[in-house]
């Protein structure tokens, strides 16, 4: 009998360099994430332009079970319905599952590191974490592009909009465009640029909600024409990495002036950063957090200093946050 020929190998059972396939991987049962919190609009960029930082994070801890559905706890304080339908983590969850054709149930464990109302992307950290540790118990079948769809849910439960601005960083990493959300999603994510984020939270919470019933619901063409300048000048500022063009670019004509209000000390924060050697910066999405983008990390702190020392003398308690821009978003730690 003749040893039967082996045919060559096709491109789909090779690796992607060419070498001979591997054993398909176990497939985990439970896996843990974090996920990074984010800064939405960085400037003038409302509601389409976000960054990546390393931390804070939440911990999303996924495992399998029989029994098809969702159960949620919470690992924290802070009193976050665990209703799969009202939780951020269980509607993005929920849109995951009905995107797959077998019936999967999930134990999902969050422990929050980001406080909710912090403007840093609370809601969208949970949401991200939840789908990307889903998609890694079901062997990454999905894309960033499909996971951030799925996450937006979770957005819709926090503050009724299904933005995209805090999601897209929180899965990709790095610097995000959210060119379009309808009809089609469309994200352009772009490398981290290299400059140190200076954050003050001060303890005090904004609901993103009511941040957004202040908004206008028209502007003058004459400030859009400044904002979209800006908007692209911030764009090619990080891709040229040209640090005098981001700090003229980092001024929101539209939304923060009609947000100052929320935030008490928000102008003396961003003057005494600027003065400590910060580019630019603003309000952190809704609020209240502000951020500062730096050349270093040594002006950074300076920067973060500055930004506290407003709110030391105003004897309201806060948080700062000191870290690069982050080139990788919500990241599996952990897999059994
Ligand atoms: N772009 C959103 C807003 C972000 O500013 O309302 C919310 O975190």
């Amino acid at each position: 009998m003749s040893t039967p020929t082996r045919l060559p190998l096709s491109f789909s059972e090779r690796g992607p360099g060419g070498e001979a396939p591997r054993p398909p991987m176990p497939t985990p049962s439970s896996v843990t994430v974090h996920a990074p919190a984010t800064i939405a609009n960085v400037g003038c960029g409302f509601d389409v332009l976000g960054l990546c930082l390393t931390a804070p994070y939440d911990v999303v801890r996924l495992t399998r079970r029989d029994q098809p559905g969702l159960t949620i706890r919470h690992l924290d304080d802070y009193d976050l319905p665990t209703d799969p339908n009202r939780n951020v983590a269980g509607a993005a969850l929920l849109a995951l599952l009905r995107a797959v054709p077998e019936p999967l149930g999930f134990e999902v464990e969050i422990t929050k590191g980001i406080r909710p109302g912090s403007g840093i992307g609370s809601s969208a950290a949970s949401a991200a974490g939840a789908v990307v540790a889903a998609n890694a118990l079901l062997g990454n079948r999905f894309s960033h592009k499909e996971l951030i769809d799925m996450a937006m849910y979770g957005e819709a439960v926090a503050s009724g909009v299904r933005h995209a601005d805090n999601i897209a960083p929180a899965i990709c990493g790095g610097f995000t465009l959210v060119r379009a959300v309808q009809p089609v999603l469309d994200v352009v994510a772009l490398p981290a640029p290299a400059l140190w984020v200076a954050v003050v939270h001060p303890q005090f919470e904004v609901k993103t909600k009511e941040a957004r019933a202040v908004l206008p619901t028209s502007v003058p063409l004459s400030l859009a024409v400044r904002q979209w300048a800006n908007v692209g000048g911030l764009v090619a500022g990080f891709l040229t990495h040209d640090n005098e063009l981001i700090a003229r670019a980092l001024e929101d004509y539209i939304v923060e002036p009609a947000r100052a209000s929320l935030i008490p000390g928000l102008g003396d924060a961003k003057r005494l950063a600027l003065e400590a050697g910060a580019l630019g910066g603003g309000i952190s999405g809704s609020g209240p957090s502000i951020f500062m983008l730096n050349k270093d990390e040594a002006t950074a702190h300076a920067a973060a200093e500055a930004l506290g020392s407003v709110y030391r003398k105003m004897g309201i308690d806060f948080h700062l946050h000191v870290g690069p821009i982050a080139s990788q978003g919500a990241r599996v730690v952990s897999e059994e």
